[in-house]
């Protein structure tokens, strides 16, 4: 009655709701040309093995490549009636060359040939995310090399804490950007494991060689048992894990150049071309990017749920349940991959106001520990000290001035140890220069990681 490959055994056509509903050749077509990749692998074994003829391998090799130069040059019209990507093109290939299409699917089955799809086409996109968070990781040690020596306050409860240099804190997002490809490195090796020959679930009768399709394909390993390898979507969910991480990493820097580009804050600036005005106020300039970025952050987790559950309590082996990974897991990639573009090519566009920063520094006491840390070298114990500081502030924060804005005998009445030289360990300078060990926030040792960055990534 219709085109469907399997209808054979039915008394009906499949109506067309449900036709629609099960349907996913809407967004399965962007598989195509993986389909095709592994269907070529597939029919290349079945030939080596004696399963198909030389010719019948001619003309399936003819066929794909007809049909690849179709998707490039858009003649492909997909069918819905052929309900995925996988049935649209082997019924194409059936058109084109006769019976040796319809041998192509012989010891195949969908189930592993969409889980084989999925995993050619994440491995790419991962490899393209992986370039894409080294760019990012490098648009922001240029920002932080510019900035080195540029001193803003720290926080902590978003109370000022101690001053940090600039570039400190664009190396904390170069840090968990590292991770996250590191991240991606790992995931990718479980992603990179062939499915195909599991069949429908438990194998198939004809005398395949899986590690010739492995080989042909590039996967460094083979799925071990057939049930697994076409039931189990947790690459799929590692993936999606990996990229909600980057994603909640990106919403932090996001959030903080909000913060930043308030004009109460006042401590960056974004390029014109990433912001955005207002239909009614003139004055406007919005950070639409960050804000966008922060937004789709809770997209990408919600996906991340979305699958995990999909996955949840389902039966060995396929489900069409699985079938439901699929736009979740574009959409993440596509998501992904839009924020980093944009992230590394707009953290390239980020003006530092250091002026602003340094006074925000003299605001709020950040160098009281640097105060404490002094009286402890003079001889006083850590805890006693505090509080002498403690009382400082109090002092200070009555007259409205910064300790370091306080006269000598101001501030030596707080403790017979205070001498000349306090006013030295005052300054916002000072206080980096102090904190001079791995990973501490001195010039020196930011300089140092920005050059060990620069090497690792090289
Ligand atoms: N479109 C299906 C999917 O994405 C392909 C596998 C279908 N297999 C089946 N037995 N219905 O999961």
């Amino acid at each position: 009655h219709d085109n469907k490959t399997w209808s054979g055994r039915f008394n009906e056509p499949v109506s067309e709701l449900v036709k629609k509903y099960t349907g996913s050749i809407d967004f399965d077509k962007r598989l195509a040309t993986w389909d095709i990749q592994g269907s070529l692998a597939h029919a290349q074994m079945l030939q080596k093995v004696g399963v198909l003829s030389e010719q019948d391998l001619a003309d399936i090799q003819q066929g794909m490549a007809e049909i690849l130069e179709d998707i490039q040059n858009g003649r492909i019209e997909w069918s819905l009636d052929l309900e995925d990507v996988h049935m649209n093109i082997e019924r194409r290939l059936t058109d084109k060359i006769g019976d040796a299409g319809k041998r192509l699917h012989t010891g195949r089955s969908r189930n592993d040939q969409v889980a084989t799809d999925i995993r050619l086409w994440l491995r790419d996109e991962i490899t393209v995310i992986q370039d894409l968070i080294r760019a990012l990781q490098t648009s922001l040690l240029d920002l932080a090399e510019e900035n080195v020596d540029v001193v803003m306050p720290g926080f902590t409860h978003l109370q000022v804490a101690q001053p940090v240099s600039f570039g400190h804190h664009m190396l904390a997002y170069v840090e968990m950007l590292g991770r996250d490809f590191e991240r991606m490195v790992d995931c990718r090796k479980r992603v990179n494991r062939m499915p195909l020959g599991a069949a429908a679930l438990a194998g198939t009768t004809y005398p395949i060689d899986r590690t010739i399709t492995a080989e042909l394909l590039g996967f460094e390993q083979i799925c071990q048992n057939s049930l697994d390898a076409v039931s189990d979507r947790d690459f799929a969910i590692e993936f999606t894990a990996a990229a909600s991480l980057v994603m909640v990493h990106l919403s932090r820097l996001s959030e903080e150049l909000i913060l930043w580009m308030s004009p109460r804050v006042g401590f960056i600036d974004i390029a014109d071309r990433f912001c955005t005005g207002s239909s009614i106020m003139p004055q406007k300039k919005n950070p639409d990017v960050p804000e966008l970025v922060r937004g789709k952050s809770g997209r990408v987790v919600g996906h991340l749920m979305g699958m995990i559950v999909l996955m949840k309590s389902q039966p060995l082996a396929y489900n069409k349940d699985n079938q439901e990974d699929k736009e979740p897991l574009f959409d993440t990639v596509d998501t992904l991959v839009d924020t980093l573009r944009i992230y590394a090519d707009m953290m390239r566009g980020v003006t530092v106001k250091a002026d602003n920063m340094r006074a925000a520094v003299m605001q709020g006491f950040a160098m009281a520990t640097d105060l404490a840390d002094y009286l402890v070298k003079k001889g006083m114990p850590f805890r006693d000290s505090h509080e002498v500081v403690a009382l400082a502030v109090r002092f200070a924060d009555g007259k409205g001035v910064d300790l370091s804005e306080l006269a000598f005998e101001e501030l030596a009445q707080f403790s017979d140890l205070i001498a000349e030289d306090v006013f030295e360990y005052l300054t916002p300078e000072g206080a980096l220069n102090a904190r001079d060990h791995v990973g501490g926030t001195a010039p020196n040792q930011v300089r140092a990681q920005i050059a060990r960055w620069r090497e690792l990534m090289a």
